[in-house]
């Protein structure tokens, strides 16, 4: 199937399952450039993370995250979508790994009681759901299930980094395309869904979630993904902790292409 034919799919789970038959998910977070998303989101996991805590991973994938977590030890559920990358964590669980693995979908936790995990990340759904109703929906059940000293972590896709990203990496005349609203800037919801930065704070706010930070969790990495994967060593790492410096930094925020928001109750 092609990106385009992905329109005729009404139905949002064959949608989503198609788009992983064209876009690779497992191998998504392991070059230079695109670790550097992995990294900044588990550093900024770990500010909050205390021995014993529980962790529900949203719109899991093939598992990056929860196998991560399980590995150090933390008790995780992840929750997938997609058949394909359920099938793929299931493969990649062993049987020492504290960790649950539910297809399901992130709107309907009704298996899970309220207040269970202390940890929440919700790195996924908020890029599929295309309706805002399901946003809010997908964001008021990452709440009820968190603990009232949780803390939640959600990614959005950044719609001003992405006009910025198509044009100098994937479709030289977007700038000229009816791909995105050449008043407002706001970039065609497909085959992803893009926010603002007040479109993030919005969705959240509206959920009576309280933002405790905002990280631009990629930055530049995927604009200048070709330099960044041809650096020795020494270099990625001081690329690396530059970008630490500036991710958590307001002025640096827009240009990111994955925005991460951490929020509490
Ligand atoms: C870009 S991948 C991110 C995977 C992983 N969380 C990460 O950050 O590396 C997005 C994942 O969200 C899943 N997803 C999308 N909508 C979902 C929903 N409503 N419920 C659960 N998972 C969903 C997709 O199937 C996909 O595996």
């Amino acid at each position: 199937m092609k990106i385009e034919d992905l329109r005729k799919l009404e139905n949002e789970t064959e949608r989503v399952s198609a788009l992983y038959d064209i876009f690779d998910e497992g191998t998504r977070l392991s070059t230079k450039s695109t670790q550097i998303e992995f990294l900044t989101t588990i550093r900024q996991i770990e500010k909050h993370l205390r021995s014993g805590m529980r962790i529900l991973d949203l719109g899991a994938g093939t598992g990056k995250y929860s196998i991560y977590f399980a590995k150090h030890g933390y008790e995780v559920t992840a929750v997938e979508l997609v058949e394909k990358h359920v099938k793929e964590i299931r493969d990649r669980v062993s049987l020492d790994m504290p960790i649950q693995v539910f297809q399901g979908n992130a709107l309907d936790l009704s298996m899970i009681e309220d207040n269970t995990y202390d940890i929440v990340l919700c790195f996924g759904p908020l890029y599929h759901l295309t309706k805002i109703e399901d946003r809010m929906q997908c964001i008021k059940e990452a709440k009820r299930v968190c603990k009232a000293n949780g803390k939640m972590f959600f990614a959005f896709i950044s719609n001003d980094m992405v006009i910025t990203t198509e044009t100098f990496l994937y479709t030289p005349d977007f700038l000229l395309s009816d791909l995105y609203d050449h008043n407002s800037f706001k970039v065609e919801d497909f085959p992803f869904v893009f926010h603002t930065i007040d479109d993030c704070r919005g969705l959240l706010r509206n959920a009576n979630v309280k933002i405790i930070s905002e990280v631009a969790a990629d930055g530049l990495s995927e604009l200048f993904a070709d330099k960044i994967n041809s650096m020795d060593e020494e270099s990625y790492i001081q690329w690396l902790n530059f970008h630490f410096y500036c991710c958590e930094r307001p002025e640096f925020l827009g240009a990111s292409n994955h925005l991460l928001f951490v929020g509490e109750k």
